[in-house]
């Protein structure tokens, strides 16, 4: 499946901007503030309804006016959908896929993945744990969705055991009522254990081969580091070994939610000790395993988002990268300068300019209303 074409109505600079990507690759290009990112927020925003940039839908209306619209055309599966996402001041949010509202769990079997790669994301790299611990479960949830509660499961019995545990600690609960949250947790943070152990196995080696194909030199590993021990019965005994310090802090001061997936780099962790390209790299190498992983298990190709991609990257690495990208599936990205891509002759260039001067020679600004779609 693929993105065949985009119809960013109104999202915050961009308004009635239309656009057919390629199938393969197309870069598009244009100077700071032409509104590159904001195209392929748009696109990710017209599939997903979300953004990838903020949280709060409505930071994707234009500036004084009162709802943002997206609109994304799909080809390639059994038939072509059109999927409508919407922001509006006055009456929330709006997903819809061929005109009827759809739930994001159900629109997944209708359109492409979205992978997104852009600079806000290297802190995934960059970052404390969490950000990869969240991350990688997402990754389970994608690659086997019948895993996908795992991750939600687990944090409901630590958030309750939590909350046992200040009322232990202020005197307003007994002990003795811990057991059975402590045996909920054991089990619940021995299948997350399990399932981290399991996505990490699945993407290290792709890892490994994706940084080594994009140019990270050097001996290179993504590992799983449990915060826990990993079976039932080992982890419910060193809760009851922790019991007193738990207490004391009031709060779970060990399981699977201290985990941490650690990307490393000539032995040394690359969140701390990596350059800027080099981090980019593991990044996109994260990004490229997935990609391959769900492929291999039969998915098909996740649409690649890549916003301003380039920057870091010496020549040759962005060599690699066009060329990896050209292998398959399909990919937009961005950058503000065309020299920055390599010259080959698949890649489809696209002005930013030239997407944004036709939107107001046609006067579609002026479009469309909230409701219509
Ligand atoms: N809600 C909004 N309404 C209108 N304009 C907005 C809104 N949010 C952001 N903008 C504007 O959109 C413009 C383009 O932003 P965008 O991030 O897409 O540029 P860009 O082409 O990616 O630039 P760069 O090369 O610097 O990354 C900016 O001038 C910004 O102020
Ligand atoms: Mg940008």
């Amino acid at each position: 499946m693929i993105v065949a074409r985009v119809e960013a109505d109104r999202v915050r600079s961009l308004a009635g901007v239309e656009f057919e990507p390629d199938p393969g690759l197309t870069v598009v290009i244009g100077p700071n503030g032409a509104g590159k990112t904001n195209l392929v927020e748009a696109i990710y925003f017209g599939l997903t309804s979300r953004s990838f940039r903020t949280s709060d839908r409505r930071d994707l209306i234009p500036f004084g006016t009162s709802y943002a619209r997206c609109r994304v055309t799909v080809s390639g599966g059994m038939v072509d959908h059109k999927f409508m996402a919407s922001a509006s001041r006055s009456e929330g949010n709006r997903f819809t896929m061929d005109g009827a509202r759809i739930e994001q769990s159900e629109a997944v079997l209708h359109r492409p993945m979205v992978t997104v790669f852009s600079p806000d994301r290297l802190e995934l790299v960059k970052g404390p744990p969490a950000g990869r611990r969240a991350h990688v479960d997402s990754f389970v949830a994608a690659r086997w969705p019948a895993r996908a509660g795992v991750r939600s499961n687990f944090g409901r019995i630590l958030a309750q055991r939590n909350a046992l545990i200040a009322r232990i600690a202020n005197g307003q609960a007994d002990s003795s009522q811990l057991s059975t949250w402590n045996v909920q947790f054991a089990e619940s943070g021995a299948e997350l254990a399990a399932t981290r152990s399991d996505a990490v196995g699945e993407l290290s080696e792709r890892w490994t081969e994706a940084a080594e194909e994009l140019g990270l030199e050097g001996p290179k590993s993504l590992g799983y580091r449990p915060g826990a021990a990993l079976g039932r019965d080992e982890i419910l005994a060193g809760l009851e070994e922790r019991l007193e310090n738990d207490l004391r802090l009031g709060r779970s001061s060990w399981g699977p939610h201290h985990d941490e997936i650690r990307l490393e780099l000539d032995g040394r962790q690359l969140r701390r000790f990596g350059s800027q390209g080099q981090q980019r790299m593991g990044l996109l190498a994260l990004l490229f395993a997935e990609r391959a992983s769900l492929l291999e298990a039969g998915g098909s190709a996740p649409l690649m988002l890549l916003d301003d991609v380039m920057s870091e990257l010496d020549e040759r690495r962005r060599e690699r990268l066009v060329d990896r990208l050209l292998e398959g599936g399909q990919s937009i990205i961005t950058a503000a300068e065309g020299e920055l891509i390599p010259e080959r002759e698949a890649i489809v260039r696209v002005a930013i300019t030239g997407l944004t001067e036709a939107a107001e020679a046609n006067g579609s600004e002026t479009t469309g209303s909230e409701t219509s779609s």
